[in-house]
């Protein structure tokens, strides 16, 4: 099966674990990705951020949510009155997943398998415990079923705040949807003020 975990540092802290994924070849999604996009932010960081995967810019810069929906990721979080800078913000997926056509094309971004998801969990697990957060904001289904399991269903659950056992450890969690799909909705204002909503329960439920 496809893991992560012969690539895991036995010991350290973030800065071996970021080392660590930078080599990780635990399923085929290193090979046409320009690099692992690791977490970002502080081991103290009280928030922790959860998306699917890096997107074009990410997998080019090196790290998360620096492209179209990581923009509108901090405005609403500033709006809702997190400061993004304080978060540790990750994703359930390390290396971008796409499509192109043609070389020099555009790379069309891919929902992973739950096969790569379960392969790059283990990433996300020592994150979670080396960070060890206050809140976790789910962004979208992919980041849901890779902390909460395939059954997993953003619709049922976002703005609320759960409480549930994972790896070992009470976690609460808001979940809410992800930033791209407010970008691609139809009515944008509606998304957005939706996925504002869920953030402002995160920010009261942070104080
Ligand atoms: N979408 C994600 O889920 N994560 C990123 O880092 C960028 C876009
Ligand atoms: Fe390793 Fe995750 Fe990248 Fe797969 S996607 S190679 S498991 S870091």
């Amino acid at each position: 099966a496809y893991t992560a975990e012969p690539f895991l540092p036995g010991r350290g802290g973030l800065a071996a674990l970021r080392e660590a994924a930078a080599g990780c070849r635990g399923c085929p999604l290193h090979l046409n990705a320009t690099r692992t996009v690791f977490g970002e932010g502080s081991a103290d960081a009280r928030l922790m951020l959860v998306g699917e995967q890096p997107g074009d810019q990410e997998d080019r810069k090196g790290k998360p949510f620096v492209g179209p929906a990581g923009h509108l990721l901090d405005r609403a979080l500033e709006e809702a009155g997190l400061d993004p800078a304080e978060a540790y913000v990750t994703n359930a997926v390390k290396h971008f997943k796409f499509a192109q056509t043609e070389p020099g094309k555009r790379r069309i971004h891919r929902a992973p398998t739950l096969r790569e998801m379960t392969a790059c969990a283990p990433w996300l697990e020592r994150e979670l415990a080396l960070v060890g957060p206050e809140l976790i904001v789910v962004l979208g289904a992919t980041a849901g079923k890779a902390l909460l399991g395939s059954s997993f269903r953003v619709g049922r659950v976002r703005g609320t705040v759960l409480e549930e056992e994972i790896h070992g450890h009470r976690e609460r969690l808001v979940p809410t949807v992800h930033p791209s799909s407010v970008l691609r909705a139809e009515d944008r204002d509606t998304a957005y003020r939706g996925f504002l909503a869920d953030l402002e329960v995160a920010a009261r439920t942070l104080g």
